[in-house]
C-alpha cells in the first residue's frame, strides 16, 4: 500500500473493504434496474470517476459500453466549483436513443454534473441517470437528481480512490480526509 500520503491524511473515512462491499451492492442494483436494457452506456467523468468505474463495471452483469468525458469548473487548483463549467474532453459515442448512466466520483455544489447532464440530455438519450460514489448533499447549490449514491458524506475535503489532492493520491485504495493543518503548513 502506498505510504507517501500519510502526513496529509487526517483519517480514513471509508476503508477499502467498505468501498468494495458498497460498489458490489451498487453493481447488483444497477444490474437489476437495467435488466431489460439492450443498450446501456456508462459514461465515466474523468478523472475522478475512473477507479469507481473500473470496479463498478465489473459488478454490472449486463453487456454494456463505456465512454469517457472530462469536465472542469474554471479556476485551476481551486477546490470548489465556480459555477462555470466546461467540457475538456467529450465522449466519442452517439447517445441518441441509448440508455446512459453517468459514473462520477463526487457531487459537491452540483454545478459540474448539472452542466454535464444538460449537455448530454440535449443529445436525446433514451434515458439519462446518474451514479455517484460520494455525495456531499449539504453543499448542493443547484438541484440535480442523483439516482445512485454510494455514500453520503459530510462537508470535508476527501481524497483517494480516484479523487485527487492537487492532482495526486488518486491511487489510494480508500477515501481519506485531508489534514488541512498539515496542508497549510506545506507538508
Ligand atoms: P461540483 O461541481 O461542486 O459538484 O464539484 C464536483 C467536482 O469537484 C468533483 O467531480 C471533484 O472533481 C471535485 N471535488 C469536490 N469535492 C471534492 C473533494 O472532497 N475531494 C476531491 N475532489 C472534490
Ligand atoms: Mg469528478
Amino acid at each position: 500500500m502506498p505510504q507517501s500520503h500519510k502526513k496529509l491524511l487526517k483519517e480514513v473515512l471509508i476503508d477499502e473493504e467498505t468501498l468494495r462491499n458498497r460498489v458490489v451492492e451498487l453493481g447488483q442494483t444497477i444490474t437489476r434496474d437495467y435488466a431489460d436494457c439492450k443498450d446501456l452506456l456508462l459514461i465515466c467523468i474523468l478523472k475522478g470517476g475512473v477507479m469507481f468505474l473500473c470496479d463498478l463495471a465489473r459488478h454490472i452483469d449486463i453487456p454494456h459500453s463505456m465512454d469517457f468525458m472530462a469536465a472542469s469548473s474554471y479556476g485551476i487548483g481551486a477546490r470548489t466549483s465556480t459555477g462555470t463549467v466546461r467540457i475538456d474532453m467529450d465522449i466519442t459515442s452517439h447517445i441518441q436513443d441509448r440508455h446512459v448512466l453517468i459514473v462520477e466520483d463526487i457531487i459537491d455544489s452540483g454545478y459540474t454534473l448539472h452542466f454535464v447532464m444538460q449537455t448530454l440530455q440535449a443529445r436525446k438519450p433514451a434515458s439519462l441517470k446518474l451514479c455517484t460514489l460520494l455525495n456531499k448533499a449539504s453543499r448542493r447549490e443547484v438541484d440535480i437528481t442523483v439516482d445512485y449514491v454510494g455514500f453520503e458524506i459530510e462537508n470535508k475535503f476527501v481524497f483517494g480512490y480516484g479523487l485527487d489532492l492537487d492532482e495526486k493520491y488518486r491511487n489510494l485504495p480508500f477515501i481519506g480526509v485531508v489534514d488541512e493543518e498539515a496542508l497549510k503548513n506545506g507538508i
